[in-house]
């Protein structure tokens, strides 16, 4: 399977009140094309700012990120947004959306925004429709944001990423605000999004969510202290193993 993205020896340091903070050492990792990888470590270890600069929403202080082959610190700028735009699909935790649009219409922005979409606006409607359909929540289309629940509005989210049809979604604790059966449930659609071939890196604090992903790489100081493999269908024994795992990184 081809590499969809490649990091090497990342570095982000802040500079906040004259003081240095290096929040990312030297990461380096890679993800193949149809994997679902998960990034976990405690608060305050990266992992926000890792997806943040792999994506190329932030800048990096050194090091290489290749997505799709395509060395991102070298695009110019136009170039970078149309990239993530076109192949990238984000759900992050500050969600994002405009207030004086409706649902529908946040859901299908990336496509109006996109050169590289070459559907008629009345498709790009019928396709923002189509996902809310298939995500459940057709019935919020002409809401408001803000007359929408929070496991409404996170589906919400995961309609517009998914809007360009992107390579890569990039996820920041997906299910972080949501109770447990709602979590389960945008987990399933994440699963099935993954499974018809959509690569996704998300940012988690729950096992149980880490569990369903093909692998783990455990954050701890901005370096990447442990990788693991998920392996086996039986879901419990997934969670006990990652568990298990995830006690031995110190979680
Ligand atoms: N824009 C910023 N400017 C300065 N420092 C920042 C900025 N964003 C993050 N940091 C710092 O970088 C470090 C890592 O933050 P990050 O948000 O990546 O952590 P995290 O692992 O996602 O934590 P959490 O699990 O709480 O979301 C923290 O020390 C944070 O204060
Ligand atoms: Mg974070």
């Amino acid at each position: 399977m081809a590499k969809i993205l490649e990091v090497t020896d990342l570095c982000k340091t802040y500079i906040t009140n004259k003081r240095q903070n290096n929040v990312l050492r030297n990461v380096s990792f890679s993800v193949e094309e149809g994997e679902m990888v998960a990034v976990m470590g405690p608060s305050g270890s990266g992992k926000s700012t890792l997806l943040y600069t792999v994506s190329g929403m932030d800048s990096m202080t050194a090091g290489t990120v290749l997505f799709g082959g395509k060395d991102i610190s070298a695009l110019k700028p136009a170039e970078l947004a149309a990239l993530r735009l076109d192949e990238m699909g984000f759900i992050f935790q500050q969600m994002y959306m405009l207030k004086n649009l409706s649902v529908l219409d946040n859901i299908i922005l990336p496509a109006r925004q996109s050169k590289a979409n070459t559907l008629s606006a009345k498709e790009k409607l019928e396709l923002g429709k189509e996902l809310m359909r298939r995500l459940g929540i057709i019935e919020i289309a002409d809401n408001d944001i803000n007359e929408v629940s929070g496991g409404q509005l996170q589906r919400a989210c995961i309609c517009r990423s998914m809007i360009n049809d992107p390579k890569v979604i990039f996820a920041d604790e997906p299910t972080g605000a949501l109770n447990r059966q709602s979590s389960n449930e945008v987990m399933v659609e994440l699963c099935k999004i993954n499974a018809e071939g959509t690569t996704i890196m998300l940012v988690t604090h729950d096992a149980r969510v880490a569990a369903k992903c093909s692998r783990v790489l455990y954050i701890v100081d901005g370096n990447i202290q442990g990788e693991y493999n998920n392996t086996g269908s039986d879901e419990k024994k997934r969670e006990r193993a990652l568990n298990n795992w995830l006690l031995e990184q110190g979680w």
